[in-house]
Formats: C-alpha cells, sequence, structure tokens
C-alpha cells in the first residue's frame, strides 16, 4: 500500500510591506528558507482598498532566482532594464527569470477596485545564476485549464498535471527544479488526487475556504494556511465546504541560499559582488 504525503507542518504568513508601502501576507520567507527548497518566497497580496497597494515596487533589482506573479484580480504593469513592458492581468502570469540581473518595477495600473494575488520566488541553481535574463508575460486565455471528473477546476500554471485520468503540461516548463504550479478549484464535496514525483516537495496555501486532507490529517485546513508535507507518497485532497488552493511543489536544489533582500545566491561573497555590481550600474 503507498503511503500518503505526511503533514510536516501548518503555518499561517505573516503581515508584512513592501515596496514602496505594499501590504501583503508573506507566506514563506525569512530564516529556515531551507525547509522551502527550491522556493524562496511566497506573497499573498489582497485588498479593495488602494492604499495597501498603490505604491506599487518602483525601479528595483534582483539576481540569482525567478519570479513568478500570478494575478486573480486586478492589473499591474512591469516595465524593465531590457525595455520589456507588460500589463498583467486577471488571470495572468508572468515568469520573469532575474538570473544575473534584472532591474524592473511593478506597479498597479488601477486606482481603485480589488488587487489580488501572489508571488513565488523559485531559486535557481547556481550554474544559471548568473545566467541571461528572460521574461514572459503569459496571458490568462494561454494557460491550460480544467475539470477534473471529481469536479475539480484546475489551472495548469507550471510542471504537469497528472490525476490519473487527465494529463496536462502547463504553460511553463522549467529544467532543475521542476516547479509545479496548479490553481485548484475545489467545489464543495469535491476531491482530487493530483499525482507528483517522488523527491518533489509539496506545498499548499489555501487561500479561500477550507480543505481537508483525508489521508493525512483529521483537522481540516483554513485559508491563510501553508501546509508543507513529505517528500513522497499521494496526496488526497477534499473539500466538504469548497476551497481555493495554490500547489506548489519542486525539486529542492540542495545548495546553499544567502540572500540579502532581491539578491539571492550561494555565498557571501557573490552577494558581495552583486551590491557592486548594482552599486556601480553593471548588476543587469
Ligand atoms: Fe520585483
Amino acid at each position: 500500500m503507498i503511503q500518503a504525503r505526511r503533514i510536516l507542518s501548518i503555518q499561517p504568513g505573516q503581515p508584512a510591506s513592501d515596496g514602496a508601502g505594499v501590504r501583503l501576507n508573506r507566506v514563506i520567507g525569512g530564516p529556515g528558507l531551507e525547509r522551502f527548497d527550491p522556493f524562496l518566497m511566497l506573497d499573498e497580496f489582497s485588498s479593495s482598498d488602494p492604499d495597501d497597494y498603490i505604491a506599487g515596487f518602483p525601479p528595483h533589482p534582483h539576481r540569482g532566482f525567478e519570479t513568478i506573479t500570478y494575478m486573480l484580480e486586478g492589473r499591474m504593469r512591469h516595465e524593465d532594464h531590457l525595455g520589456n513592458v507588460g500589463l498583467l492581468g486577471t488571470g495572468g502570469v508572468q515568469w520573469m527569470t532575474a538570473a544575473r540581473g534584472i532591474v524592473h518595477s511593478e506597479m498597479p495600473e488601477q486606482e481603485s477596485g480589488a488587487m489580488r494575488g501572489f508571488q513565488l520566488w523559485l531559486n535557481l541553481p547556481a550554474r544559471d545564476k548568473l545566467g541571461d535574463p528572460g521574461y514572459r508575460d503569459i496571458p490568462a486565455e494561454e494557460i491550460p485549464r480544467l475539470t477534473t471528473a471529481g469536479g475539480v477546476e484546475v489551472v495548469v500554471i507550471a510542471g504537469q498535471f497528472d490525476d490519473g485520468q487527465l494529463r496536462q503540461a502547463g504553460a511553463v516548463q522549467r529544467p532543475h527544479t521542476q516547479p509545479q504550479l496548479f490553481d485548484l478549484r475545489l467545489p464543495p464535496g469535491s476531491r482530487i488526487a493530483p499525482r507528483l514525483a517522488d523527491g518533489q516537495r509539496v506545498m499548499l496555501y489555501v487561500y479561500e475556504g477550507l480543505l481537508e486532507l483525508p489521508e493525512a490529517s483529521a483537522q481540516p485546513v483554513s485559508a491563510g494556511r501553508l501546509v508543507r508535507l513529505s517528500d513522497a507518497g499521494e496526496l488526497h485532497l477534499a473539500s466538504a465546504r469548497g476551497a481555493r488552493v495554490l500547489l506548489i511543489a519542486g525539486t529542492p536544489l540542495h545548495e546553499p541560499i544567502v540572500q540579502y533582500g532581491p539578491f539571492v545566491m550561494n555565498s557571501r561573497e557573490e552577494i558581495e559582488q552583486a551590491l557592486r555590481d548594482f552599486r556601480d550600474g553593471v548588476l543587469a
């Protein structure tokens, strides 16, 4: 009999402010990042009060990793030093590979209404940290979605969805860490059992409703909580009352992580180099 993945932890996010004063919920980030390897940060932003988001993220650098922005609601404008301009709208994804350096801004393209979504940081392996930067805007209509036999709607942002009946490649595939990023909408009474390779680190972020993991826990997980699961076994998800969940999985890099703000490298020396490069205007 195949074991279910065990729950390692269930934790809430922390209120935080970033950019020029954007209020958000930091779900992953801070000390002990190796527990989430290959992911470095997950921020949730959700507000209908423009004071919480209007200041946006004026120009700032990144080096050493990738940022994935997924908009549930609202519009955000991206501009970077490579000359890319992108308008990120409801349901859209921006996949930015900072690698050796990108300087960009992320500003709201609205003065009122709801702004809701996520930014996830995915680490790059040491050999790609100083590679060429890249950038992709993926509008909602180009992101595969499906409804399982069990009635769960799945937005397949990255990786490969497979529940033994339906298989669907996501909009983005990445080597090395093989990230899986699915947005799951579980109507009341539905269930789903996505297959994930052993060795993949799996996390579930419940952002609406109540999620049950029948094989792993008797306690439903409420919105605003991140569940970390063990690296092998089956995964069975259900919701009696309905839930919306981000499923985030990836193969850990097992490399040293040294972070200083928007720079994530493998050593202090590399961070100092990034700071010098930024100061000298040669980061990107
Ligand atoms: Fe950024």
